[in-house]
């Protein structure tokens, strides 16, 4: 093979051999790598065949094979990443803005491991770490090889971003041989302040785009289809937690990072352990006044619970674990001046005022929108058009109006009206008795509530549709391609149209395709979620998955639950977590006909699977409905909630026919006695814990 002869050199036959010759080899070694551990050349060699292999394509672009390994990175026309199932799900984390938040915090803790709540003389130590604003990655090894390099996507799948991830020189390749089998490392990719600054000069001069900020750049980078623009970007890393291991590695958190920085992994120099909540805040506050010197960007502390035990106990509510919380530092401000209000209109007819800015730099950002929450908010502080405004912008929370500065008022100011009308479909909008909204009648009718309903639904907590943004949907439901949710799984049958559409080609066309034929196959709790019941979060939507199993069982028991007093009625309100108000939203939803019928036909297009009780083994209380009543001498309520759930049980808060078991405590009162009046089983919290250790 002619490999010494300079692309530019090869003559098209040679061109079009050697890609041949070049997908087979970079074919052959990714499988000896990633499935047989055991790549036969080095990296930069590999790196070297990629070059060359990319080198020549972009010389010889009609020569591009479909098997293209410049493919499998994703070039130009790449379906993008492909996916990657986190072993365990990649958590966000609960927030505290201020030192009694966190006092709070703590709290919760102690009270959930009940013996540090008896005895507050037990200590609960913590790790503080600085939370660095770049973004979360999972770097697996297997027998002390890195395998696969993985973004934190929705938290349960992520992107593959293996090749990019070896193109940094900020952790190890290989680790010594007393690692456990699997080990996945996790932690945040980031760019240093320095190094940001001489990109965008670098940039600049090259007439590149741009970076707003570090963390932009830093995630711009990583999510590179071409890896050796990756390759070119100064990336770094700080490791700061595990995700699957085959063994444990310590019996603390701190053990664990000594353990990482041990075998090669950077780990962040400022991480404290602390003893107490004193020296925790102590930490912020040093924190807090030192981070302008730091040469990275935080936002925030991590504090988590030192020791794993406790963590083990503590888990997860929803996605964030219950022994870690962010503290997130004071929100910039920035001054700007009001130029117009706009007013939205959310999917469920609420009208949301925006204030459009003059734009301005907030915290690294360019901010020309802010919410101005409600008619309220701005009769309050008395908002104008023209003012000139503190906005005030913490995190990745939407960007608020605090204040208007006063003497800054132009004479020729006038308040303020809200429409009483919706500016999208000019039906009534109207304020229900004690709401702070005022939402738009329009219902069905109103343009821009189908659209954020459809854009709700392919959402990434939903529906999760690639390829499918905002924008497509909107051109989508203005050609009249799609009107209800269900009209999306039909778009193939429109391919030629969209593909005539300006920026569309039949590649990207099949690309969409293919991507909601993947999703015709979804949970049932984002089924429920995507279907946009006011409330109904994701969490919500859990519950309710949790709590009916099937499509089938919600739906009747929720047309079921329209009669007060009902038994459907009193099941769905005993569910811990749905209060009257949602349970309202829901039986509402399902009285109206048109949602029934959206929801039918959106069944005969989809594979809707039925809630799975996470992986509970032979517990015997999988599947069961308990009540816990009195206190337990072992275990908090909280705890004990949490283990019963954790082995595929639903708790309730009060007992019916229903109720498979009542673990009767000290104290127990009222649900005891009707427990025994109505002959559900009920248990000791001897008999508890056994079925709980079991
Ligand atoms: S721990 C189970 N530690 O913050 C705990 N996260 O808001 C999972 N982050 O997605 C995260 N610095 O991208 C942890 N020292 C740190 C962090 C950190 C930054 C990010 C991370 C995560 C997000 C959660």
């Amino acid at each position: 093979m002619s490999r010494e002869t300079a692309p530019e050199n090869l003559m098209p036959l040679e061109a079009i051999a050697e890609l041949e010759a070049l997908a087979k080899e970079i074919a052959k070694h990714d499988l000896s790598y990633h499935q047989k551990d055991d790549p036969e050349i080095s990296d930069s060699d590999y790196d070297a065949l990629k070059k060359r292999n990319s080198d020549i394509e972009a010389l010889f672009p009609d020569y591009i094979r479909d098997d293209s390994p410049s493919k499998r990175v994703g070039a130009a026309v790449a379906t993008g990443f492909s996916k990657v199932t986190h072993a365990l799900p990649m958590l966000s984390l609960g927030n505290v803005f201020s030192e009694d938040d966190y006092r709070e915090f703590v709290d919760g803790v102690r009270r959930f491991l009940k013996e540090l709540h008896d005895d507050p003389a037990v200590p609960l130590e913590m790790v503080a770490e600085p939370k660095i604003d770049g973004l979360s990655i999972s770097l697996r090894y297997e027998k002390g090889i890195f395998v696969q390099g993985a973004t934190r996507g929705d938290g349960a799948t992520g992107e593959d971003v293996t090749t990019n991830v070896r193109t940094m020189k900020d952790f190890p390749e290989t680790l010594p041989d007393d690692v456990p089998d699997v080990l996945e490392v996790r932690g945040e990719v980031y760019m240093s302040g320095s190094d940001f600054l001489a990109l965008n000069a670098a940039q600049e001069k090259a007439g590149q785009k741009i970076f707003a900020n570090p963390r932009n750049a830093a995630a711009g980078s990583l999510r590179q289809l071409d890896s050796s623009i990756t390759a070119k970007r100064p990336l770094s890393f700080f490791a700061y937690a595990l995700g699957e291991v085959s063994a444990p590695i310590a019996e603390t958190h701190w053990g664990i990072l000594e353990k990482l920085k041990s075998w090669g992994f950077p780990t962040n120099d400022e991480t404290t352990l602390c003893a107490d909540t004193e020296s925790v805040l102590a930490f912020y506050d040093r924190l807090n006044t030192g981070r302008a010197g730091l040469d990275y960007d935080i936002d925030g502390i991590v504090y988590k619970v030192n020791r794993l035990d406790y963590q083990a106990r503590l888990g997860f509510v929803s996605r964030a674990p219950r022994w870690a919380i962010a503290h997130k530092f004071p929100a910039e401000k920035a001054t700007t001046v009001i130029n117009a209000i706009d007013i939205q209109v959310g999917r469920t007819g609420a009208l949301t005022p925006v204030a459009r800015l003059a734009p301005v730099t907030v915290g690294g950002v360019v901010v020309s929108n802010a919410t101005l929450h409600n008619e309220d908010e701005i009769v309050r502080k008395d908002v104008r058009i023209g003012d000139t405004v503190v906005i005030q912008r913490a995190g990745d929370v939407i960007p608020q109006v605090v204040e208007v500065v006063a003497d800054k008022r132009p004479a020729t100011s006038e308040p303020y009206f809200f429409p009483e009308t919706c500016p999208e479909c000019g039906s009534h909008a109207v304020r229900e008795e004690g709401e702070v909204v005022r939402r738009c009648t329009g219902g069905l009718v109103c343009p821009a509530q189908a659209v954020e309903r459809l854009k709700h639904f392919v959402s990434r907590n939903a529906f999760d549709i690639e390829g499918m943004g905002g924008k497509h949907v909107e051109g989508f439901i203005s050609d009249g391609l799609i009107s209800s949710p269900a009209d999306i799984f039909r778009l193939a049958a429109h391919a030629d149209a969209i593909s005539k559409k300006e920026g569309w080609g039949g590649k990207s066309v099949e690309n969409l395709i293919a991507s909601i034929e993947e999703r015709r196959t979804i949970s049932l709790d984002r089924f429920i979620y995507a279907l946009g019941v006011p409330q109904v979060g994701q969490a919500t939507a859990r519950l309710l998955a949790r709590q009916y199993g099937s499509l089938d069982a919600w739906r009747s028991a929720m047309r079921d639950a329209k009669i007060h007093g009902s038994e459907a009625f009193g099941d769905l309100t005993n569910i811990d977590g749905i209060g009257p108000s949602v349970a309202e939203d829901l039986i509402e939803f399902f009285n109206e006909e048109h949602n029934r019928v959206v929801v039918a036909d959106l069944e005969a297009q989809l594979t809707i699977k039925d809630f799975i009780t996470p992986d509970t083994g032979s517990s015997p209380i999988a599947g069961k409905t308990m009540v816990f009543t009195g206190s337990l001498e072992t275990m908090s309520r909280g705890e004990a909630k949490a283990r019963a759930e954790s082995l595929g049980a639903k708790v309730a808060g009060s007992v019916s026919k229903k109720t498979d078991y009542v673990v009767i405590g000290a104290d127990a009162g009222s649900k005891a006695r009707r427990a025994g009046e109505l002959g559900v089983t009920c248990l000791s919290e001897q008999e508890w814990l056994e079925l709980a250790e079991g």
